[in-house]
């Protein structure tokens, strides 16, 4: 562990961070993958029930409001993080129903009501899969879809060992970021891997019909100099699901 950094569980992380997220995801070269793989996963949402759950500040609630949905509604576990996406909301009168809820535990959206969801870079802060998907499903329509992002196993894994492309499940990468006082902070991630997300779901009642792990390609290098050691290693983990009829 890094002495000089504190450590925060995702709750604490996230309140420390809501200020300043959505101007660190501003060229971000994993969320360029991520952003253009897990809207082409998308259903057609126009007249539909959606919700965006993990929502943060709202990037997925708000597109999925702009795309026609009849209905959407946000979740995440960290209020600040709510008040932002509230805040954007409101600015762009979007009615969107901004809401508090804990994947681990429960989702405040009743039963079978949803035709779609997006659950966007927030399960690797989820210990229990089984819970999250179980929640996930419930709230899903029978033949309603769930797509999922996350960071890559493998990309996860070098963030932590650049040196070593083998993902170790026992060595929890984190979530690092510097606050506005100057302190370095990290959030615990727990990293899962692909097979785990498939198996959790499928326990849900939930079948995997789309992959993609969308790659770092000589493009993205030259605008990324930093990934020119990456090329041909995938970025972002984007899953779609289907709730059986
Ligand atoms: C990296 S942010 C992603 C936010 C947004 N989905 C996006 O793609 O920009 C992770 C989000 O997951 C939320 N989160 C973490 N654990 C959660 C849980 N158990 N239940 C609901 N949300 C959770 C955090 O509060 C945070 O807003």
């Amino acid at each position: 562990m890094d002495d000089d950094a504190f450590y925060f569980s995702p709750a604490e992380g996230f309140a420390r961070l809501a200020d300043t997220y959505d101007l660190r995801l501003s060229g971000n070269p994993m969320l360029l993958l991520e952003t253009s793989q897990t809207l082409a996963a998308l259903p057609n949402v126009a007249g539909k029930a959606v919700a965006d759950i993990g929502c943060g500040t709202g990037r997925y609630a708000i597109q999925l409001m702009r795309l026609g949905a009849e209905k959407v509604a946000g979740v995440d576990l960290s209020p600040a993080m709510l008040e932002v996406a509230q805040h954007k909301s409101h600015r762009a009168e979007l009615p969107i129903e901004w809401g508090v809820g804990d994947l681990a535990e429960h989702i405040p959206i009743p039963d079978a009501t949803l035709d779609a969801a997006v659950c966007a870079l927030a399960l690797t802060f989820v210990e229990s899969l089984n819970t999250a998907f179980a929640e996930l499903s419930r709230v899903l329509k029978p033949g309603g879809v769930l797509v999922v992002s996350e960071l890559h196993p493998l990309g996860l894994t070098l963030e932590r060992a650049a040196s070593s492309a083998v993902f170790r499940k026992d060595r929890a990468p984190y979530l690092r970021f510097t606050d506005l006082q100057g302190q370095e902070c990290r959030i615990a991630r727990t990293p899962h891997t692909l097979a785990d997300y498939v198996n959790a779901a499928y326990a849900a009642g939930l079948t995997l019909t789309f992959v993609a792990e969308p790659l770092v390609d000589t493009r993205l290098a030259v605008t990324f100099g930093h990934l020119k050691e990456k090329i041909g290693l995938p970025l972002a983990l984007i899953l779609r699901f289907q709730k059986c009829m």
